[in-house]
């Protein structure tokens, strides 16, 4: 009598690890974390009912958060700014908490936890509140601490995240983070209700999009990650809402795959990163839309010009018919057309199946890299 399954693998639900079957789930973790929150292109938020005074009086905003959930955050302060107008600063909370941060009562801090147990994110938000600032939490794990210690929640539900390394709460995290966005952009007055739902039918796009990208490329890049698996570093550039995405594609890569990497704003490329570059280095860029953000664009393919001129090897994550990009990278990995700030929850995808495409490769355990622990509970 042979035993065909274990447990475990049954809940893998046939994919071969828990970070394939996660990254296969990241449309599902947006269209999750909207559900319920928007009608009538209307953003409404159950959660924040009756809580406007929260938003109403504040003058900045802090988001505090440690990994990949900081990275998430950085993406959301672009939405908070533009959207909502409210000056917003984002901070490691580890660095936070020990600085004596100028905080009160017009401060809202908004902390962003996969698990709601990371020790540094809840010492952070109880300092905050012990200094009299708002807090908002948005958290992946119902009745955890973070939460439970927050004057305000806004789940992802992203459902359970199992490897270490996070990736389809991170979209889940940035999805909440938009709508937290709109929400104050509504309450505050920033924004129309036209705008709202123009937004709003940007963003309920996204699975769709999401899951174009795994249809066509999942296996292609996960081919090439394959062909990449001896080389020793990896540099990742991004500009506006693409730089902190550049963060997350490194991340991801040290992790898992114990490889060099290194994420950089493209803007300072020539204050010392570009001083990396030789001949054969791989170098993926994330290039922002030529139709929504020709400015940036333009700067964005000078850098890859820039290093290429000193033969990096460039892989562009490029918006579908981006002609531009073309002659000048060597490997093009494309994401559907979408607006600016739609864009760094499409272009993070193919950086996340690049990561455990190489890692899986290398043979290595994708779901329980080295020394790396899913929630952090010490100082
Ligand atoms: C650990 C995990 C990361 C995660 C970070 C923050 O370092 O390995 O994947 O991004 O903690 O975790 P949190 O649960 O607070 O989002």
């Amino acid at each position: 009598f042979e035993v065909l399954w274990d447990a475990a693998a049954a809940d893998k639900g046939g994919w071969s690890s828990f970070m394939a079957k996660e990254v296969s789930e990241e449309p599902e973790a947006v269209a999750n974390t909207l559900r319920g929150r928007i009608r009538d292109g209307v953003v409404s938020i159950p959660e924040l009912d009756g809580l406007d005074d929260l938003f109403a009086g504040i003058n900045r905003i802090i988001v505090i958060a440690c990994g990949t959930a900081a990275y998430a955050g950085m993406v959301g302060k672009y939405a908070l700014e533009q959207w909502a107008r409210v000056p917003v600063d984002v901070e490691l909370a580890h660095e936070f908490r020990y600085r004596d941060p100028v905080i009160g009562s017009d401060t809202l801090v908004v902390s962003i936890s996969q698990s709601g147990e990371t020790m540094d994110t809840l010492m952070a938000v109880k300092y905050a509140r012990e200094a009299g600032a708002k807090t908002v939490s948005i958290c992946n794990t119902q009745g955890a601490t973070i939460p439970r210690e927050s004057d305000a929640i806004v789940y992802t539900h992203a459902g359970p995240e199992v490897a270490v390394a996070s990736t389809k709460a991170f979209v889940a995290q940035i999805t909440a983070l938009y709508l937290l966005a709109l929400h104050v952009g509504g309450v505050r007055g920033t924004l129309t209700p036209t705008e709202i739902a123009q937004h709003v039918l940007e963003i309920e796009a996204v699975p769709e999009k999401i899951q174009r990208i795994l249809d066509r490329s999942q296996e292609h890049i996960e081919q090439f990650a394959g062909w990449m698996a001896d080389t020793r570093s990896v540099l990742f550039l991004g500009r506006h809402v693409g730089y902190p995405i550049a963060l997350e594609g490194a991340l991801k890569l040290k992790e898992i795959s114990y490889i060099h990497a290194e994420g950089f704003a493209a803007g300072e490329l020539k204050h010392g990163p570009i001083a990396l570059i030789e001949p054969g280095q791989p170098v993926f860029v994330i290039v922002p839309s030529p139709r929504e953000s020709p400015v940036l664009h333009s700067k964005v393919v000078s850098n890859i010009q820039e290093i290429r001129a000193r033969g990096a090897r460039v892989i562009a994550v490029a918006e579908e018919g981006d002609a531009a990009v073309l002659p000048f990278a060597d490997e093009v990995l494309h994401i559907p057309v979408a607006a600016p700030l739609v864009e760094p929850l499409l272009a993070v995808v193919p950086l996340h199946i690049f990561a455990m495409g190489l890692a899986t490769a290398k043979g290595l355990d994708v779901d329980q890299p080295r020394n790396l622990a899913k929630s952090v509970t010490v100082e």
